[in-house]
């Protein structure tokens, strides 16, 4: 599937761009756009020219204003219990190689969980970031009440999920809920160029420490740092290990095979 339409994806160099583009309804998240970034986000991580993918809002309003409510409003229980709704998310989860989400103005409900499902935010200075759920009279469903209490402790979360209410970028920040904020006409630039950083290191330890930074949120701290022993040894049979301590010693640039 090359024929996108609910989202855009480009490839520049060693990084592909996604925006969601459904700008007339706020990037709202349909099960079209679902399917789409399912398909987008697995053809990057087979794509062995690709190694930073990111995932951002078509306009100036919106990374995405949430689920589509206008395609739920009308469920019932069994449609959504049978149709397991939102499963499909853990699909675009299991991307192994990093991605980076540049918020540009509303992530609410599933925008902000699509946002923490990243491995981190940029966001620009008009981000506002929400779970206003509690006001359609449901809850997070996306994994927003995990990832957004991970993100920044229960007591903001449980305000946040209760009240309903927005944080700003700067909140955000604060709050350890976004990497960086950068002024809004810079965005793009500033993820673009973090994305390229990315891409331009050895792809091996990049999805090492990927895997192992996701690590500390699924184990005990001890199995975990044994996990984190065990991959850092393990790459010592990696070319890119030779490579890379052989650059350092020689003060020139390493030059990655990902192998
Ligand atoms: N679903 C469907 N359509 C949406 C939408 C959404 N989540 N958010 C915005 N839109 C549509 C609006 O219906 C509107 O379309 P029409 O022009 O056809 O009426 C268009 O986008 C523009 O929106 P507004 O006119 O409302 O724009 P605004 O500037 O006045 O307000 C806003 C902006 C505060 C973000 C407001 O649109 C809003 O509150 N949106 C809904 C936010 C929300 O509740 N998100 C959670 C959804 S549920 C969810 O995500 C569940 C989950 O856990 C995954």
């Amino acid at each position: 599937m090359t024929d996108y339409s609910a989202i855009l994806v480009e490839t520049k160099g060693a990084v592909t761009l996604v925006t969601l583009n459904r700008p007339e309804a706020l990037n709202a998240l349909n099960s079209k756009v679902l399917d789409e970034l399912i398909h987008a986000f697995a053809a990057y991580d087979s794509d062995p020219s690709q190694h930073c993918l990111v995932l951002t809002g078509s306009g100036e309003k919106a990374f995405a204003a949430g689920a589509d409510i206008k395609e739920m409003q009308s469920q019932g229980f069994s449609d959504m219990y049978n149709a397991n709704f939102f499963a499909g998310w853990e699909q675009v989860t299991r991307t192994r190689k990093p991605w980076i989400a540049a918020v540009n103005g509303f992530a609410l409900g599933g925008g902000c969980e699509v946002a923490m499902m990243a491995d981190f935010i940029i966001a620009s200075d008009t981000a506002k970031f929400g779970q206003p759920e509690i006001k359609l009279g449901v809850t997070p469903g996306m994994g927003g009440s995990q990832r957004l209490t991970l993100a920044i402790g229960k007591s903001k979360a449980m305000e946040m999920c209760l009240t309903g209410r927005m944080m700003g970028a700067e909140e955000a920040e604060r709050s350890g809920l976004v990497a960086r904020v950068v002024p809004a006409a810079q965005l793009l630039e500033e993820a673009l160029k973090t994305a390229e950083t990315i891409a331009a290191m050895p792809p091996l330890a990049a999805v090492a420490n990927k895997e192992m930074v996701n690590a500390a949120f699924e184990m005990p701290l001890a199995q975990g740092i044994n996990f984190e022993r065990r991959l850092f040894h393990g790459l010592f049979g990696s070319e890119d290990q030779k490579e890379g301590m052989a650059a350092f010693v020689e003060k020139r640039p390493g030059n990655w095979t990902g192998q």
